[in-house]
């Protein structure tokens, strides 16, 4: 427990990214009034505009303090035309750069459909409480596999031009993640919404890929360790299928990078859409917060994206920040945090035009932030 209070780096990044991290600024002083807060924001600007701008993606003492703070949240990078001179996107340094730097093994992707959500395949609001049919959390593996930097490119613009990614998958790197999958798993406290289970899925390609037979395989003997939790296979490819016919048969779900990236942006669906996907970037000593939805550039400065992937983004800081330091104050605000957004998102009148409704983004921070005031009443 720290009693000065935790350093949290806040970077807005680009296009709508400003907007919801102001409303996520909002609903942490709503929760932090009525006594010093236990944590401090300081913002810093880099992204892909601020790279037009300058030439660099950020300042180095913005750099710095990601690696000094205690948590950081990031808004969304990317934006027409921004673009390092190698190809990648400008602003990277600040998504995939702190995932690998500061080794932020685990994508921690919870997806749970709250009441008065409207589901994106059927249309219908949700309205029973507690939420039953989603509620799983996707670990996806966060720095290695063909994220790996090892690419290259020949004979540029011939007729035998190739390009090659490397698929890496490590022993160190599967068995973290995995034992990360188990140990949320165990202490999650229910199962799959559908059968109470508490199951653990792996996700992969082992029935063609020799990266994914060693993942399967090290998912098999980490899970050994873990007897009362139950050990699922799933192709990525059936499994997407089944994820979204049968939501609730999964509890916690693993799987390698780039599948992970696919099938969490599939389970966003499940959620309400991305307006809701918020991403926890875990390693050991660090981690970064994010709504995963993107900058969005053709929304930017109009008021009118879902700021609510940002409160899961926040609330998933606070838990994090919690556990790693034993501080119950910060469980205890990720709880009423949690409560603020689920009464909000119940009520119906927080919804933006993502949902059909006519809620600005500073009209939902608002709102979140009066649930907030009202629960201390
Ligand atoms: C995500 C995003 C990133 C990724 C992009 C922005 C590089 O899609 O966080 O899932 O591919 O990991
Ligand atoms: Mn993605």
């Amino acid at each position: 427990m720290k009693d000065a209070g935790y350093e949290v780096a806040v970077y807005p990044g680009d296009g709508t990214g400003p907007e919801v991290v102001r409303e996520g600024a909002k609903v942490l002083a709503a929760l932090g009034e009525g006594g010093p807060a236990p944590w401090h924001l300081t913002e810093f600007p880099g992204g892909g505009e601020y790279y037009l701008k300058t030439g660099r993606e950020w300042e180095p003492e913005a750099e710095a303090a990601s690696r000094s703070a205690d948590a950081i949240l990031v808004g969304a990078v990317g934006w027409p035309g921004a673009t390092l001179p190698n190809g990648d996107i400008a602003g990277r340094a600040l998504v995939l750069g702190l995932r690998e730097g500061l080794d932020l093994y685990a994508n921690v992707r919870p997806c749970r459909l709250y009441p008065g959500v409207r589901h994106r395949v059927s249309g219908a609001y949700r309205e029973v409480w507690p939420p039953s049919a989603v509620d799983l959390v996707i670990i996806r593996e966060n720095t290695e596999d063909l994220y790996a930097p090892i690419h290259g490119r020949l004979a540029r613009g011939g007729g035998t031009e190739l390009a090659i990614d490397t698929r890496v998958i490590t022993r160190k790197g599967a068995e973290r993640v995995v034992r990360y999958a188990f140990e949320l798993a165990r202490a999650r406290p229910r199962g799959a919404p559908g059968d109470g289970v508490r199951r653990v899925t792996c996700v992969d390609k082992s029935n063609v890929l020799e990266g994914c037979r060693f993942f399967r395989e090290t998912f098999d003997r980490v899970g050994a360790e873990y007897p009362e939790l139950v050990r699922d296979y799933a192709y990525v490819d059936a499994f997407t299928q089944w994820l979204v016919r049968d939501p609730e048969q999964y509890n916690v779900v693993v799987a390698p990078n780039m599948m992970g990236d696919i099938i969490t942006d599939l389970a966003a669906v499940l959620q309400g859409g991305m307006g809701f996907a918020a991403g926890g970037n875990i390693g050991t000593d660090h981690a970064m917060f994010e709504p995963v939805h993107g900058s969005a550039p053709k929304y930017a400065g109009k008021n009118q994206v879902n700021p609510f992937a940002t409160f899961f983004a926040v609330e998933q800081l606070l838990r994090w920040l919690g556990s790693r330091h034993a501080d119950a104050r910060l469980g205890r605000q990720a709880d009423r945090l949690e409560t603020a957004i689920a009464t909000t998102l119940a009520s119906g009148d927080a919804r933006t035009y993502d949902q059909g409704g006519p809620v600005t983004t500073s009209g939902a921070g608002d709102r979140v932030a009066a649930a907030i005031r009202e629960e201390r009443r």
